[in-house]
Formats: structure tokens, sequence, C-alpha cells
């Protein structure tokens, strides 16, 4: 019993990392599934979307709290080569600095003692910039535990670099694109070039002409924000030449920075699809972060460590995430009214379920339309969401709401 639970996760990652081909004849099946039967294809979307957004009980998803943490991010850094004005890593107050190796490896053996056997490489910073990190990968590489990397993907000689260190432990890449032109790309991902990021991925492609059926697995996301929407089709259209489509990740900007500026002003106006973040369905009773010296936090911008539960040099990790601290800022996440963390009182993020809502739309547009045309596409995209958006207002009963939102399909 207890080995089929172990060989199950491995079974499943061996078809996601290793075998992109088999993971992409299923997206092909799905999709011409979808073709054919979209209709009830995405009332089933919608219907799993308005239960989740009108039934979210935060008693019941508290009780559902995972034993342990789904994910374990680690901010090997929390420096950037860039200003990105969602993100503003840059406000941050606490100091900028490397993790050193010495903390690393001892967080990565507490990471395993809790039978976590991977982990992203990042939280706000860029994990290029880290100086050690060829030995962070062996080191992993070591003990046994897989990573992942989120990168904007500026830096082409380092990544080449890194994945010559150790090309048989470097599965994957996410690129945080969030441009298809220069002028927007510049604009969102201030001081970054997409020339970089096409010179990046042209990389990845001759890299994966030679490993046929084991391809560094590539994931491209893009923000949506007032700024990109109206050019969604030919982000789409450019960057699946180098991954499978469905690798390639779409999402409403959120809240996160400490200047709330860019999400004031730049979100889409459709303020029934966002939720104030409580409870937290990101990161509070799901995910755990290990900041640069060690300390555990629940928030994966805990820019000023407001949600810090330990220190997982001192204590196992599991302790650290059953810990009374842990509980206490859980509890807080209960109701509106019992909360006082004032990062959080600020925090609105999409309802749960939206993104991939968005997401499979979107993904479903390239099949129905005869061409990218940014213009089509954004017109869909902003009707589709202002449909729910308006539905989502409506004080009308639900069977109605959905009704009115199926209708449009
Ligand atoms: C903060 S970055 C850190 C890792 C790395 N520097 C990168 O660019 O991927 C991690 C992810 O958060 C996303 N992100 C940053 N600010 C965001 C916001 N306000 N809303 C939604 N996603 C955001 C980025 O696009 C990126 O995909």
């Amino acid at each position: 019993m207890a080995e089929s639970r172990i060989k199950l996760p491995k079974l499943k990652s061996v078809v996601v990392f290793r075998l992109p081909y088999l993971r992409h004849l299923k997206y092909r099946a799905k999709n011409a599934w979808i073709k054919h039967r979209w209709r009830s294809y995405y009332r089933k979307e919608i219907l799993r979307f308005f239960n989740q957004a009108l039934d979210f009980d935060p008693i019941e998803f508290a009780l559902r709290a995972r034993q342990r943490p789904s994910d374990c991010l680690i901010e090997i850094n929390n420096t950037c080569n860039l200003r990105c004005p969602m993100c503003s890593t840059n406000l941050s107050k606490r100091e900028k600095k490397n993790m050193d190796l010495g903390t690393y490896r001892r967080v990565l053996e507490r990471v395993k003692e809790a039978g976590i056997n991977i982990v992203s490489l990042y939280t706000v910073g860029e994990p290029l910039v880290y100086p050690w990190l060829e030995e962070a990968v062996s080191i992993a590489k070591n003990m046994g535990i897989r990573i992942g990397i989120s990168t904007n993907a500026n830096l082409v000689e380092r990544l080449k670099n890194l994945y010559a260190s150790n090309p048989e432990w470097i599965e994957s890449f996410g690129f945080s694109v969030d441009g298809a032109t220069p002028q927007t790309y510049e604009k969102m991902r201030r001081g970054g070039e997409l020339k970089k990021v096409m010179e990046s991925c042209e990389w990845i492609l001759r890299v994966n002409k030679h490993r046929h059926m084991s391809r560094i697995a590539l994931s491209i996301t893009c923000v949506i924000s007032k700024d990109n929407i109206r050019e969604i089709a030919t982000f789409m259209h450019r960057f699946s030449k180098y991954t499978f489509p469905e690798c390639i990740h779409f999402m409403l900007v959120n809240s996160l920075s400490p200047d709330t500026t860019y999400f004031d002003e730049r979100s889409l106006s459709f303020s029934n699809l966002y939720r104030l973040n409580v409870p937290c369905h990101i990161s509070v009773f799901n995910r755990i972060y290990v900041n640069n010296e060690g300390q555990v936090t629940l928030c994966c911008r805990d820019y000023e460590n407001k949600l810090v539960i330990g220190d997982v040099l001192i204590q196992p990790l599991l302790a650290v995430w059953r810990s009374e601290q842990a509980d206490k800022i859980r509890r807080q996440h209960l109701g509106k009214k019992d909360l006082t963390i004032a990062e959080c009182k600020k925090c609105y993020f999409p309802k749960p379920g939206l993104d991939e809502l968005l997401n499979s739309y979107i993904h479903y547009l390239q099949y129905v339309e005869n061409d990218f045309d940014d213009t089509i596409w954004c017109n869909k995209i902003l009707d589709f969401l202002r449909d729910l958006n308006a539905q989502l207002g409506d004080s009308e009963k639900r069977e109605e709401r959905i009704k009115k939102v199926l209708s449009h399909l």
C-alpha cells in the first residue's frame, strides 16, 4: 500500500516531464473532443466555475487544508534584473540577499525529511541572477530532489550555462513573458527585452531537437492586463512554435505587489471576477515558502516577513507547517472580520477557478477561430469575461445566472 503511494506520483511526473509527446497527444485528443462538443464542454466548465465561485465555503476549505504543503518554494535570492510594475520586488525593505549554500543544503534536508521531492527555486526574485545556481541544482540532484525554475528568460548565456552544468536534471523551465510585441513587453517587463526572450526560446528549440522523448518541458505564462489583452492571439501564435500550446498559460493580474497602482489601473475592469483573497486559496492553506534566511512563510510575496511561521534551520518543516503560529494566521483567514494582516487585507485575486476557465476559453479560441486575429480574440475574451462578471454580480438565482452565461456560447 505504502509502495503504491510512492509510485503513483512518480508515474505522473514521468508522463509530465519525460514524455511530453504523450501529454500532448492527450491534449490533442481533448481539444478534438472540445472542438466537436464545445458547447457541452464549456457548459460543464462554467458550471464548475460558478459552483466554485458561489459555493466557496471558507470553513470547508480550511478543513480540507493539507496535512502537508502541496508545494514548496525556496527563495534562493530576492534580487531581480527587472522592475516589473505588477511585482515591484525592489519595494521590499528586506535586505537583498542570496541564500548561502549551507543554508540551502539544510533547507533541502528539511524538505526531504518532510517527504517533499520537488521544489521551486524562486519566489519573487529572478533565479538566474543567483550566483550559485549550478551548485544549487547539483545539490538537489545529489539529494534526489527535482527542481522547477521560473525565469524572465532575459539572461540567455546564464540559461545555457545552467543547462550545460546539469543537463539530466534540468527537466523544465517556466518563462514568464506577458507581451507579444516589444512595446508591450517592455512596458510590463521593465528593463527586459523581448528579443532576449525569443533567443532563449530559440535555444530551447535547438536543445529539444536532439532530445525527442525527453525534451525540456517549457511552459510560458502571460499575466493578462489592459496592456496586453489586445495581443493574446499574437502571443499564442508566436509562442506555440516553442512549446505545446497547452503549456502556454494565461492568468489575470492580481494585486500582490506592495504598490497596487498597476493592479488598480491596469487590471481588467470586471470587479465581480475578483475577490479579497480571504481565505487565501493560493498560499496560506496550501504552500510553504522558505525565505533566503531559512525562515518559513505562508505568502509568496512576503516582502516584509509578516507571515513568517518558523525557521527551518531550527525546526522540522512539518512542525513549522503545523505550528501554533501557522494556525494563528490560518484562523485569521477564516473570515474577513478576523483579518488584521495589512498585506492580506489588500490582496485581490481572481475568484477560484477563474484563471483555469479563462485558459480553457483562450485555448478553445485557437480551434474555433480561423486565424490569429488580435481584434477578434480580444473582443471575444472581453465579451466572455463581461458576461461572467455581469452574472456573478447578479442577485438572481444561480440557475438563472448560469443559463444566461450558457446562452452566450
Ligand atoms: C514574481 S515572478 C518570479 C520568478 C521569475 N523572476 C519570473 O519572472 O518568472 C513569478 C511569476 O509571478 C508572476 N507575477 C508577478 N506579479 C504578478 C501579479 N501582480 N499578478 C499575477 N502574476 C504576477 C510573474 O509573471 C511570474 O510568472
